[in-house]
């Protein structure tokens, strides 16, 4: 039986054992006199490349789009739709993974955990010292969470368990959070100004891109810490750097960065009240797991011509 030529960027090999024998993975290749443009009737991708309505023109083929995550901010999904072409992406099963690592760096941050791990390992490390790297209680303190769909959703869930009164910030407010966990409304600005962790779990949009700047930085309290686990240009890097070498802020944990990765001589990655992670929000076994099956099903349906169970839809 023939293989189905499909087109990918560095697929994870979980992701290839999983599309098995059937498929034919294309390399990203967008050259001129591309076989993988030519050929392939459905993309893969997993947070990049980007493709948009002049990629898919060259693509005379490809009946679908399928995403292995839910952001879709690298595809223009109004030109696919335009062109017929349905993209599909993995929404829901990674919520509760990606407001468990959102807790996590902020745990981390708030109690040192990062440094206190290089310290434990290290030659200075010869005595239990009660009085080094005290660190802040989050009980207590308050949550500004941007952006309350199921991510955000999760996040109050756990934030609450936590003792912290949580406010947030959405396009519309949500008045099932509000009474679930007591969520009170904001503005951005007052929800800068009254937090003391503000985490972002918005999707990056038009109106979403630079969101965090300086000025929104120095709103913030100067013992408050910024989580970002959406992606790296909601915050504005340069800025951020600036105002952490500074101090302005007591600190920042970031799951996502502008680029992504970081140069690795980014000055950023100098700084000791930053926690970082390589984008791991939805990284756990079970979610990615499903976030696989998820993708190879989008992708099975569009090249069936059925609708996709997970699709996205242009606004
Ligand atoms: C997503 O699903 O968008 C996450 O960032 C993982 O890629």
């Amino acid at each position: 039986m023939p293989q189905t030529p499909i087109m990918g960027d560095g697929l994870p090999q979980p992701l290839l054992e999983m599309l098995g024998d059937q498929y034919f993975v294309y390399g990203w290749d967008t050259s001129d006199n591309s076989e993988a443009l030519a050929r392939s009737v459905g993309v893969i991708t997993y947070g990049h490349p980007r493709v948009d309505g002049h990629l898919l023109d060259r693509m005379p083929n490809v009946r679908v789009v399928s995403n292995h995550g839910v952001g879709v901010d690298h595809i223009d999904v109004a030109a696919a739709t335009a062109r017929g072409i349905p993209v599909g992406n993995t929404p829901g099963c990674l919520d509760k993974a990606t407001a468990d690592m959102t807790m996590a760096l902020l745990l981390a941050s708030a109690r040192n955990v990062v440094i206190g791990d290089t310290f434990a390992r290290g030659p200075e490390f010869t005595h239990y010292d009660p009085s080094i790297l005290i660190g802040h209680e989050v009980s207590g303190c308050t949550i500004g969470i941007v952006g309350m769909g199921r991510i955000g959703k999760q996040v109050a869930r756990r934030a609450s368990s936590f003792d912290m009164p949580i406010l947030y910030h959405n396009r519309r407010r949500d008045e099932e959070a509000e009474r679930e966990f007591g969520a009170q409304y904001r503005s951005l600005d007052d929800l800068l100004r009254e937090s003391d962790f503000v985490t972002l779990n918005c999707p990056l949009t038009a109106e979403t891109k630079g969101l965090i700047g300086r000025r929104e930085l120095e709103l913030m309290k100067p013992t408050g810490t910024l989580i970002n686990m959406a992606r790296g240009p909601v915050v504005v890097t340069a800025d951020l750097y600036e105002v952490l070498k500074a101090g302005s802020i007591r600190g920042a944990a970031l799951d996502v960065t502008d680029p992504e990765p970081l140069p690795r001589d980014h000055p950023l990655l100098t700084l000791r009240n930053l926690v970082i992670a390589p984008h791991l929000g939805s990284a756990s076994h079970k979610t990615r797991h499903r976030m696989l099956t998820m993708t190879v099903e989008n992708l099975a349906a569009g090249l069936a011509g059925l609708a996709l169970p997970y699709q996205v839809h242009s606004n």
